[in-house]
């Protein structure tokens, strides 16, 4: 659990009512990330959302050789900022990262609970619209930002 006054410093929940912090800091964990660490990894079922407090996140996309002629490439597909989220298939249908998570710069990251934050939505349908935008904006970004790094290679 976290403080609400925690959550609050961030723009990811603002307008939020205290009731709905509330419940937001319950299923929220503060944890320090490891230089190198995966986080998650892509295909993987999308237990959390995270938001980079402090330190550096990228997201790595693995391309498999369907005839297996080649060793697998690890593509740099994004850099996550302080402040932002990241892990944002954790509350988009079927729930599975899309890429993996990896921390290249050891910090801190907020780590909320998937699955009790999509029960939290299911009851709540004023959070859940106001969070799908967010990560939907979100989504938008990092397909602008995957789309310079590919014009960039
Ligand atoms: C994912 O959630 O599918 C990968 C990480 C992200 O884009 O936030």
């Amino acid at each position: 659990m976290v403080s609400t006054e925690l959550l609050r410093r961030y723009p990811f929940f603002a307008n939020l009512t205290d009731e709905q912090l509330r419940s937001i800091a319950m299923i929220t964990e503060d944890r320090a990330t490891r230089d190198g660490e995966t986080l998650f990894e892509g295909g993987d079922s999308a237990d959390f959302l995270y938001l980079l407090r402090t330190g550096g996140v990228e997201l790595h996309y693995r391309v498999v050789d369907e005839r297996e002629m080649e060793q697998p490439q690890d593509l740099l597909v994004g850099i996550i900022n302080p402040g932002e989220v990241f892990g944002i298939s954790s509350l988009i249908n079927p729930y599975h990262y899309t890429a993996s998570g990896v921390v290249s710069e050891p910090g801190n990251v907020l780590r909320l609970n998937g699955a009790a934050l999509r029960e939290l939505c299911a009851v709540d349908k004023a959070l859940y619209a106001l969070l799908l935008e967010r990560v939907a904006s979100t989504a938008v970004k990092r397909l602008h930002d995957t789309r310079v790094l590919l014009v960039a290679a």
